[in-house]
């Protein structure tokens, strides 16, 4: 019998979160299962920091539907398997307190833990399984790369968010008569990008499963110029890599192995520059940054959130765990969570990601990069 159950909302956040915890506790509210939730993810595990979490009239969870960001909070880079901790002498050493926060959970007495999070979070959860931990993932990231599933919650909200960015860059850039190029986030795949791009009428998207060749974009924006189209729209990952060329990287950090270190920016800059070198056009980047991830839940993520946080609740009752709740063809439905992380099973690990990664990229048979290549959008090959 299921009596109490603990949330845990871990990486970077998404719109989306809150209709998650919401629907997990609506569920559990009424089949008389208490809801508790940690704080700042598995720092909160970590620190055996939790609350109660109820929605009923003026309670914790009530009213959380559209709002941004998460509740119980969110800690990125925090690796309980092999946990930075920074000694007062100044030196810094990677612990494994894995066995710390099985203690906590043993104590407090949680029949399942929710870990809400990207592949890294759903790693650390399957290695919870393994140590004998009930847990039931939930595909949270904004970059839509988790293995085993069609869409993550927090992606369909961030691809509204460029396709807007790009309706205001393209009166701009018409006005002026420049390239208009935007920086959207995504790591080391191209899902926003080419999504956005379709939506937003792009003329170029640079993905990082498609080396570019910054010709093939100077000859699309020329031919536009032929044609009297005196600017145009360039959507350029994050991620995005020049042919034989590498990651643009802002900085790196130093939090240990299991998580990544890398953080990506900067090609969006430089994709404007080689333009307006080679075009004679003047170029202007955006980076969409963190507004990607902040705010509102478009209706499509209300809706997918609550259907992936009921799911991941009904499976809980039904004695179903160490598995991860996903969309497949359509359809809502769960997978082991070996197969979404485990070892045996890389997709497309790449360097400057986490060392057992299996983030899930576009495919080039999908039927966005077709649908882009009919109607003309240069990929940049
Ligand atoms: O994975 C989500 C994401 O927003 C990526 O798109 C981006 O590269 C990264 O997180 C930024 O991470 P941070 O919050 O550490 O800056």
């Amino acid at each position: 019998m299921l009596k109490k159950v603990a949330i845990l909302a871990n990486g970077g956040d998404v719109s989306g979160f809150n209709a998650v915890i919401r629907a997990i506790i609506k569920t559990a509210e009424n089949n008389g299962v208490e809801c508790y939730g940690y704080i700042d993810g598995y720092r909160g595990l970590l620190k055996n920091n939790y609350v109660r979490l109820s929605t009923v009239a003026s309670a914790t969870a009530s009213g959380i539907l559209p709002k941004g960001g998460s509740i119980i909070g969110s800690s990125t880079n925090a690796n309980v398997f092999n946990y930075k901790i920074e000694k007062e002498d100044g030196t810094v050493e990677y612990q494994d307190l894995s066995d710390v926060c099985v203690q906590n959970v043993k104590e407090a007495g949680f029949d399942c833990i929710f870990t809400l999070g990207g592949d890294g979070t759903q790693k650390s959860a399957r290695d919870f399984s393994l140590k004998g931990i009930n847990v039931i993932g939930v595909p949270k990231t904004i970059d839509n790369d988790v293995a085993c599933t069609d869409i993550t919650f927090g992606y369909n909200t961030a691809v509204s968010v460029a396709a807007n960015a790009l309706d205001r860059l393209h009166s701009t850039g018409e006005t002026h008569h420049r390239i208009m190029v935007l920086e959207v986030m995504g790591r080391y795949a191209g899902w926003i990008a080419l999504e956005s791009a379709i939506a937003g009428g792009a003329d170029v998207a640079l993905i990082p499963e498609i080396p570019y060749d910054i010709n093939r974009a100077v000859e699309k924006i020329n031919g536009r110029r032929s044609r009297g189209k005196e600017f145009s729209i360039v959507v350029v990952a994050e991620g995005a890599i020049e042919k034989g060329g590498s990651l643009t990287i802002a900085g790196t950090r130093n939090n240990g192995e299991g998580v990544d270190n890398t953080k990506l920016g900067g090609v969006g800059v430089k994709v404007a520059k080689q333009l307006e070198e080679l075009t004679g056009l003047e170029s202007r980047c955006t980076v969409l940054g963190y507004m990607q991830r902040g705010g509102t839940p478009t209706a499509f993520d209300r809706v997918l959130s609550t259907k992936y946080g009921a799911k991941a609740m009904e499976l809980a009752l039904e004695g179903k765990f160490n598995v991860l709740t996903v969309i497949k063809n359509g359809r809502l439905d769960y997978v082991p969570l070996e197969d979404v992380v485990g070892n045996n099973k890389k997709i497309g690990a790449v360097s400057g990601n986490t060392k057992e990664s299996n983030i899930r990229k576009v495919s080039m048979d999908d039927d966005l990069v077709k649908t882009a290549r009919h109607i003309g959008i240069c990929l940049g090959d």
